[in-house]
Order: structure tokens, then sequence, then C-alpha cells
């Protein structure tokens, strides 16, 4: 297949639009990552994602709106704490998981009667979706596996020839996926963490939310492992090269890391460090992008330095530790001794 480069000017968003409409794939910019387009309520369409991401297909998409009034076309109702979460939240990075509407087909939610949907912020992605007259279910515009596309050179790399079309547009502001929550539940339960944090939703809904325990839990320490977002479970972000987590007090780790590229370059390997100094957002921003740079430029290794698991940070580090396969390892305090945590 050949796949259309468009721009994101508005007479090629009407092509796009058209592509959707017509029951293709397109990848379209969002705030978040990149996403990789289908008409929600075409089964045959929505299968095509499955098929040019080679993604299992009990992992849900999301259904991208472009307006509230796009709701009710997805699901039964609206409670009160999805009007405030759609209020304070929307458009933006956050997804919230509700009851699915009967004619929202079954490959769309992965076979759950639930569904994620989600109005991004992006201006480019709102007019694809309201021009093509379509919900859009749309999951990272990836290779399943593979970390998730900020830029559309990332999309281009992992979809050319997969996909009827790519709009082109700036990278994404802010870099990592959004914050899903599951509102079908008694409390409300974050199953994957983003850029808005649980204390924002905390404080918005004026109640405890409760995040997903199995989150940034190595899958091989728990007996069970079985999150309630089916994309958590799988196999994720991971770059070519080895990856090796530093956690412990800043200035420890970077000496640690420092100590541990030596040894590697003196062994003949090619070392990339990773460190943002507790700047969440850059961390955000840049790291997927810099697992893709890092395979792109050969290195063997990556060294990177932990952030601290708080706010944005735990959701990076939700990241981070899935690139790795959770291989960290602990500087102790006090000294430059260090031991692998296995
Ligand atoms: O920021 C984002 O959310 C991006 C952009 C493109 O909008 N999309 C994205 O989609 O990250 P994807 O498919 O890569 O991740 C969707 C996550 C998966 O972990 C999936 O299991 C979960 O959301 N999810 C979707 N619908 C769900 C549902 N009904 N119940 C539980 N988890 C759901
Ligand atoms: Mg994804």
């Amino acid at each position: 297949m050949k796949t259309k480069i468009l721009t994101d000017k508005i007479e090629d968003i009407e092509i796009a639009a058209n592509i959707i409409a017509g029951g293709g794939l397109v990848a379209f910019p969002t705030e978040t990552v990149y996403g990789l387009g289908a008409d929600a309520m075409n089964p045959e369409a929505v299968k095509k994602i499955y098929r040019a991401k080679d993604r299992p297909s009990d992992n849900p998409t999301i259904v991208h709106i472009s307006s509230n009034a796009d709701m009710k076309r997805v699901t039964t109702e609206i409670t009160h704490d999805m009007e405030v979460l759609m209020k304070k939240f929307w458009p933006g990075p956050m997804t919230m998981v509700v009851p699915k509407k009967k004619e929202l087909p079954y490959v769309t939610t992965g076979n759950l009667e639930t569904v994620g949907i989600r109005m991004p912020e992006n201006e480019v992605a709102r007019k694809l979706i309201e021009l093509s007259g379509c919900v859009i279910a749309a999951p990272s515009a990836n290779l399943s596996g593979k970390p998730s596309p900020t830029t559309y050179q990332h999309v281009i790399d992992d979809l050319q020839g997969r996909v009827d079309a790519v709009i082109c547009s700036r990278q994404c502001r802010i870099g990592i996926e959004s914050t899903v929550i599951d509102l079908t539940e008694e409390e409300p339960v974050i199953l994957r963490p983003g850029f808005f944090t649980r204390e924002n939703i905390q404080w918005a809904l004026k109640k405890p939310v409760i995040m997903d325990p199995t989150i940034n839990k190595d899958p091989r320490d728990e007996d069970e492992f079985h999150p309630k977002a089916p994309g958590m479970k799988y196999k994720h972000y991971a770059p070519s090269a080895e990856m090796i987590i530093f956690q412990g007090e800043q200035d420890e780790v970077l000496d640690a890391m420092d100590l541990e590229k030596r040894e590697r370059e003196s062994l003949g390997q090619q070392v990339c460090i990773l460190s943002y100094e507790g700047d969440e957002a850059a961390a955000a921003h840049d790291f997927f992008a810099e697992l893709r740079q890092a395979d792109k430029e050969g290195y063997d290794i990556i060294l990177a330095a932990a952030l601290p698991e708080k706010g944005i940070g735990f959701s990076v580090m939700n990241r981070m530790l899935k690139s790795a396969g959770f291989n960290i390892r602990r500087v102790e305090v006090g000294s430059n001794d260090y031991s692998n945590s296995r």
C-alpha cells in the first residue's frame, strides 16, 4: 500500500477525513503521542488497525471524540463524575473508561463491555474527527511493542506502507500517553498514569482515586498480575539496546552511571546516558524520542537515571520501567559501591 504523506493544512485534513470516513487508516498528531485512527463504528476498518500495528486483538482502542455531543454515540449515560472530568480535563490527555453503547463494535473495545473515550486537545486531531463525521478509534501509531511515536518521522519509520496516510505535524507537546481512568467501579481507578496525576483527579472529583496496584510493579515479583487495562500487561516501549535504570540519590547515581559507562566503553560498547535531573516535563516530552534515537544511532546500552516516583515522574517511570524490562540497579547511599538488584 502506498502511504500518502499529508501536511496539517486544512485541505490535507479534509483528504484524511475522507479516508477515515471511507474505512481507511490515518495516523494523526495528538498532544500526547501520534495516534493511528479508523472509524470506530466500522469493525472492518478497526480490524485494519490491529493488522497494521501487529497488535493483540484483546487490547482495546481508545475512541477519540471532538465534542461533548459525540458522547452519546459511544456510551449509555453521563454520570456526575464523568461530567466533572469532562469539564476539568477535556479537551486534553485524559481517557475515561465507561460502559459502551451496544452499537459500538466489540473489535473497537477488545471484546469488553466498556469503552475508553478521550477528547484530544490537539486541534488537528479534533478537526480530523469533526470533518470525518466519525468517532475515531486510535491506539498509538507505533508497531506494537515499540516506543510510542512523538514525531511524524517515528510514525513513518514504523508504519509507512501499512497505512493509508500520515498527517505530518509538530512534535507532540506532552510526549507520554493519556491518563486512563476507570469509572465503572464503585471508586475511580487509574489504569494507566499520565500527564494528569492522581492528585489532579482527586482534587476534581473531591473523593479518593485508587491507583491500579499492578502499576510500576515488576510482573516477575507478583504472584498474580492482572492489570485491568489489557494494554498494561504487554511488553512495551522496548528499545533494541539493553537498558538499565539507576535508582538512588542523584549525585551517587550520576557517578555510578559514569563508572558503568567507562567500563562498558572499555569493552567496546556504545553507551547512551539518559538523565533528566528531576525535570519531569522534559522527561515526558523527550523519553520516547530518545529511545528511538538511541536505536537509530546503534547504541548497545542505555543507562537511565530514575525520576522520583511522584506526580508526572511516576507516569514517566511507568514507561521507563517497562522499557528496561524492570532492569534496575539500586545505588547505595554514601558509597560508590552498588549492586545489582537481581
Ligand atoms: O494518549 C493516548 O491515549 C494515545 C493517543 C493516540 O490518544 N492513545 C493510546 O492508545 O495510548 P493505546 O491503544 O496505545 O493505549 C490504550 C490503553 C491500553 O493500555 C488499553 O488497554 C487501555 O488504554 N484501554 C482502552 N480501553 C479500555 C477499556 N475499555 N478498559 C480498560 N482499558 C482500556
Ligand atoms: Mg500504545
